[in-house]
C-alpha cells in the first residue's frame, strides 16, 4: 500500500489526548502514514500538565532529517514548540526541505499551562509562520499574533489579515471559542470563507486543535488543496468531538477514529441485517407473523444520530404463500416506523438495537409471555391528539409508553390497535440476527401449538 507520509513536530501528551497521540491517530484514520519529531515530552492528563521535558533542539532535526532523508515528507505540522532554540532548530530544518507546513501556534493547553515561553513569540513569528502554508491560531492566540481584540467575526477577519502579513500563505482563524457556533474563518488568496458548525455541549474537546491541524496536514500531503483540506478537517474534527473519548475527570479527549469506527460499525450491520434476511427468508413458519403492512427488520449502529443510522429494507418483507422475501436489499434510512421504535428503544438501552414488526395475537404474547420473555403493552386509543397530529409520532410515543410502564426496554411491545390502525407487536434484540432467531422461534412454536 502506498501512502503519503505526514509528519507531526510536536510534543507528546501522556494522556494520549492531545499533542503527537492525537496527531498519528489523525493521520492513520486520514489515509496518511504519520511520522513525527517530537519536541517535548509532558506528564499531562486531561486536567492538567505535570511536568515538561524539552528535548535537545538537535534530536529534534535529528528526527525530522532521519524521516526526510529516508522516506520523504509530504507534509507536516508543528504544535508544541516550547522555546526560542525549538523554534529556530524546526524552522531551519523546515527550511532546509521545503515541504507543505501547518503552523499551530499553540501556547496554551486547555488546562491553563503554558506551552510556549513568552519570549518565543516573536521567533514564532519571525522564522516560522513565514514557513507555514497555513497557520490555525485559536481566537487568543489570534489576538497575541495579530494584536487585535476579538469579539466576533469581523475581527476575526481583521486579524487573519493581520497574521497573513507575517507571511503565512493561508491562515484559520478558529472559532472554537466563540459563543454560538463553531466557526473557522480561512483568508486566503485575498478571500474570507467561513467553515461553520453548531456548537456541540460535549466534553470531549481535549486535543481540538491538534487533530484538526494535523487533519490539514494529512489533507496537503494528499494534495487536496486549501480550501478542501480546510473543508475536510472542519467535517473531521466534528465528528470527532461529537463521538469523543469518555476518559478522565477532565477536558476528554476528542475521538480522531470516530469516524472511522463509524463506518465499520455501518459495515457490520449491514452484513448482520443480511444475514438475518436468509434465515428469515429460509423459514416458511415466518410468514404467519408478517402482518397486512408486511413487515420491517431493522438494525441501528452503535450512538445512532436518527433514521440515517439504521438500516432496514425498503419495501418492507413481504408475505409470500410459502414463508417471507425482503423486496430489497439492506440500506439505511429505509425504514420510518420500525426504525424509529429502536431509535426510542436504544436510547434508554444501547445494548438494545434491532427490531421487527408482528402481527398481534393473543396466542403470540401469550407464547411470549410463556417463554419468559418480557412484554409490554399501550393503548393507541390513549394517544394525545397533539401526537396523532404528527405523522411518524405515533410509535414513539407508544414505546415510550410501554418503557416506562415496563420500567425498562422489554422484549416486546404491543397494542391492541385503533381506528384504522392494525394492532401490532413490536419485538426487540440485540441485533437484527439476534431478532431473526427469537422470530423463528416464535414462528415454529406458534406452528406446534396449531399442529398439537
Ligand atoms: N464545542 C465545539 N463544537 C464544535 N466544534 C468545535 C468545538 N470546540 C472546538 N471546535 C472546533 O475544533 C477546532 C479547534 O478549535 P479550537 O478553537 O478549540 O482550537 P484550540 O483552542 O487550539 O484547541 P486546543 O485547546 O485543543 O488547542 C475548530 O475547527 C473548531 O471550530
Ligand atoms: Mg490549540
Amino acid at each position: 500500500m502506498k501512502l503519503k507520509v505526514a509528519m507531526t513536530i510536536a510534543g507528546s501528551d501522556s494522556g494520549g489526548g492531545a499533542g503527537i497521540e492525537a496527531d498519528l491517530k489523525t493521520f492513520a484514520a486520514l489515509g496518511v502514514h504519520g511520522t513525527v519529531s517530537i519536541t517535548s515530552i509532558t506528564a499531562q492528563n486531561t486536567y492538567e500538565v505535570r511536568s515538561i521535558l524539552d528535548l535537545p533542539p538537535s534530536l529534534i532535526r535529528d528526527q525530522i532529517e532521519a524521516v526526510a532523508e529516508d522516506m520523504g515528507i509530504d507534509a507536516a505540522k508543528t504544535g508544541m514548540l516550547h522555546t526560542r532554540e525549538i523554534i529556530r532548530a524546526v524552522s531551519e530544518e523546515i527550511e532546509r526541505w521545503g515541504f507543505p507546513l501547518v503552523v499551530d501556534p499553540v501556547m496554551i493547553a486547555k488546562s491553563g499551562a503554558r506551552l510556549l515561553e513568552e519570549d518565543a513569540v516573536e521567533e514564532l513569528k519571525k522564522r516560522l509562520i513565514p514557513l507555514s502554508t497555513v497557520i490555525t491560531p485559536n481566537l487568543m492566540e489570534a489576538e497575541v499574533l495579530s494584536g487585535i481584540k476579538i469579539r466576533g467575526i469581523e475581527e476575526m477577519k481583521l486579524a487573519a489579515r493581520r497574521i497573513s502579513e507575517l507571511g503565512a500563505k493561508a491562515v484559520v482563524v478558529k472559532g472554537g471559542h466563540l459563543k454560538e457556533r463553531a466557526a473557522d474563518l480561512l483568508y486566503f488568496e485575498g478571500r474570507f470563507r467561513l467553515f461553520e458548525s453548531e456548537r456541540i455541549a460535549a466534553k470531549t474537546t481535549h486535543g481540538t486543535g491538534c487533530s484538526f491541524s494535523a487533519a490539514l496536514a494529512a489533507c496537503l500531503a494528499k494534495g487536496l488543496g486549501i480550501e478542501e483540506s480546510v473543508r475536510v478537517s472542519k467535517e473531521f474534527i466534528t465528528d470527532a468531538i461529537r463521538f469523543g473519548v469518555e476518559v478522565g475527570k477532565g477536558t476528554m479527549p476528542v475521538n480522531p477514529m470516530a469516524r472511522l469506527y463509524r463506518d465499520a460499525d455501518r459495515f457490520r450491520v449491514m452484513e448482520n441485517l443480511a444475514e438475518a434476511i436468509k434465515l428469515l427468508e429460509g423459514c416458511k413458519e415466518v410468514s404467519e407473523l408478517i402482518p397486512e403492512v408486511q413487515s420491517n427488520l431493522v438494525m441501528a449502529t452503535v450512538n445512532p444520530t436518527g433514521f440515517w443510522d439504521v438500516v432496514g429494507i425498503d419495501g418492507r418483507l413481504v408475505r409470500l404463500r410459502d414463508g417471507v422475501k425482503a423486496s430489497s436489499c439492506p440500506s439505511f434510512g429505509a425504514s420510518r416506523h420500525v426504525a424509529s421504535a429502536v431509535l426510542v428503544a436504544n436510547k434508554h438501552d444501547p445494548e438494545v438495537r434491532a427490531a421487527m414488526n408482528l402481527k398481534y395475537s393473543k396466542r403470540l404474547i401469550e407464547l411470549m409471555k410463556g417463554e419468559g420473555m418480557s412484554v409490554s403493552g399501550y393503548d393507541r386509543s390513549k394517544e394525545p391528539k397533539e401526537v396523532k397530529e404528527v405523522e411518524g409520532r405515533s410509535i414513539p410515543w407508544g414505546t415510550e409508553e410501554a418503557i416506562r410502564a415496563a420500567g425498562r426496554v422489554p422484549d416486546a411491545i404491543y397494542h391492541t390497535g385503533d381506528w384504522g390502525k392494525e394492532p401490532m407487536v413490536m419485538l426487540f434484540g440485540r441485533d437484527a440476527v439476534d431478532v431473526a432467531k427469537k422470530v423463528i422461534g416464535l414462528a415454529r412454536k406458534l406452528k406446534g401449538l396449531e399442529l398439537g
